[in-house]
């Protein structure tokens, strides 16, 4: 494996100190919030379904200093070097490039909701891995919307700002997601996985102590990146609320397993087949997984995780060369279960596997990516944490 299977990421800088580098002052605070693994139900958020995410340890900090002059700046460790500087009531979507695009779009968002809020310096840290579909850009929205609730004394919600979050995504960087990420960054909870029902917003903390099964959740960054802003998350979104208009539903969320195979039967084109075919069965299958942690039992999941890779590949067709193959290694070096996780086109495999495999089933696929001549893969286990916190 190329790197170590490390639960809580390494931490070498101190955002504070960092921020009274660049700004010459010290910050009102830091905030943070995490990346995300999803276990299962990929594709349902925006089709008003059932999505189970996690949140990792890695997170994203953003330390913040108040501004009463309507200036917002921007600096990130991960940037070069740069202090973005914008004007609060000027902030129009599309026209900020780059990484500042994000946290500028949660002002903007904030805003245009009538929310009183002004400018600040922000200085931005992350260890939330970009490009590998770990929801790194969610991370740094969430960060930097619950930094503005509490300077601006907003009282919202963490859903609420989740919410605003992706509006932020949405209508200011112009990418179509759903709102799975932005919700595990800010209401995912240490030791538990979060049940939401995109279509409401309701949620339940389900207890995952995988530790104490004997379990560990193998992440393997494949490090091809993936761009939800390219047009081939769009192109699924845009035929899956086609194929619901065509089937006369709000949302593929209401078509239940029993009618499926009516419903295949009403539309005109395998392609769109294959879409409802995916979020029809991945819903049942967050149902199905739901079920076996509410019974105990944690390892009965693996089967249906590498189902919804099967799924993911051959239906929604949304996987690659290189998460197939982690997934074909991961299961056959002894993974109780494995599947690509996120938007997917790249990015990240999750594998279930038995706490004595985890250097096993991570150096399988390390040297089945050597021998594909891949780039070779990074690993880490993931461990249930906290939604988007006040550090200090
Ligand atoms: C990305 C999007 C999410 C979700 C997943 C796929 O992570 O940001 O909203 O649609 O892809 O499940």
């Amino acid at each position: 494996m190329t790197t170590a299977t490390d639960a809580a990421p390494h931490r070498r800088r101190v955002p504070a100190e960092d921020f009274r580098a660049v700004y010459a002052t010290a910050p009102d605070g830091v905030w943070a919030a995490p990346g995300r693994v999803n276990l299962i139900g990929e594709h349902t958020d925006y089709n008003d379904g059932f999505v189970l995410p996690v949140a990792l340890p890695h997170t994203t900090r953003a330390a913040v200093r108040r501004r009463d002059d309507g200036v917002l700046r921007l600096h990130s460790a991960q940037g070069d070097g740069a202090v973005t500087e914008l004007r609060v009531d000027a902030l129009t979507p599309g026209a900020v490039p780059g990484w500042a695009r994000y946290p500028a779009g949660v002002v903007w968002a904030l805003r245009d909701a009538g929310h009183p809020v002004g400018g600040a310096d922000v200085h931005i840290d992350s260890e939330v891995p970009t490009g590998a579909g770990l929801s790194s850009s969610a991370a740094l929205e969430c960060a930097l919307a619950t930094a503005y609730d509490d300077l601006y004394a907003l009282g919202l919600a963490p859903a609420a700002l989740a919410v605003l979050a992706q509006r932020a995504e949405n209508a200011f960087v112009g990418v179509p997601c759903g709102v799975m990420d932005q919700m595990a960054a800010t209401c995912c909870a240490e030791g538990r996985a979060l049940f939401l029902d995109t279509r409401d917003l309701t949620q339940r903390q389900v207890p995952l102590d995988v530790a104490a099964a004997g379990l560990r959740l193998l992440v393997l960054d494949t490090r091809v990146k993936h761009d939800l802003a390219d047009g081939a998350y769009a192109g699924r979104r845009a035929g899956c609320e086609r194929a619901a208009a065509l089937l006369g539903v709000p949302a593929l969320r209401d078509i239940a397993p029993a009618g499926l195979d009516a419903a295949l039967r009403r539309l005109p084109d395998g392609e769109l087949r294959s879409l409802v075919r995916h979020v029809v069965t991945e819903d049942a299958r967050v149902q199905q997984v739901i079920a076996l942690l509410d019974a105990g039992d944690l390892r009965g999941i693996g089967p249906v995780l590498t189902a919804g890779h099967a799924s993911l590949r051959d239906d929604f067709r949304v996987s690659c060369p290189e998460t197939d193959l982690a997934v074909r290694t991961a299961v056959a070096a002894g993974a109780l279960g494995a599947r690509m996780t996120g938007g997917g086109f790249g990015g990240s495999v999750l594998a279930l596997v038995t706490e004595g495999d985890t250097e096993r089933v991570g150096r399988a696929v390390s040297e089945a990516f050597a021998a594909a001549g891949h780039r070779a893969p990074r690993a880490f286990t993931a461990v249930p944490s906290a939604g988007a916190r006040r550090l200090g």
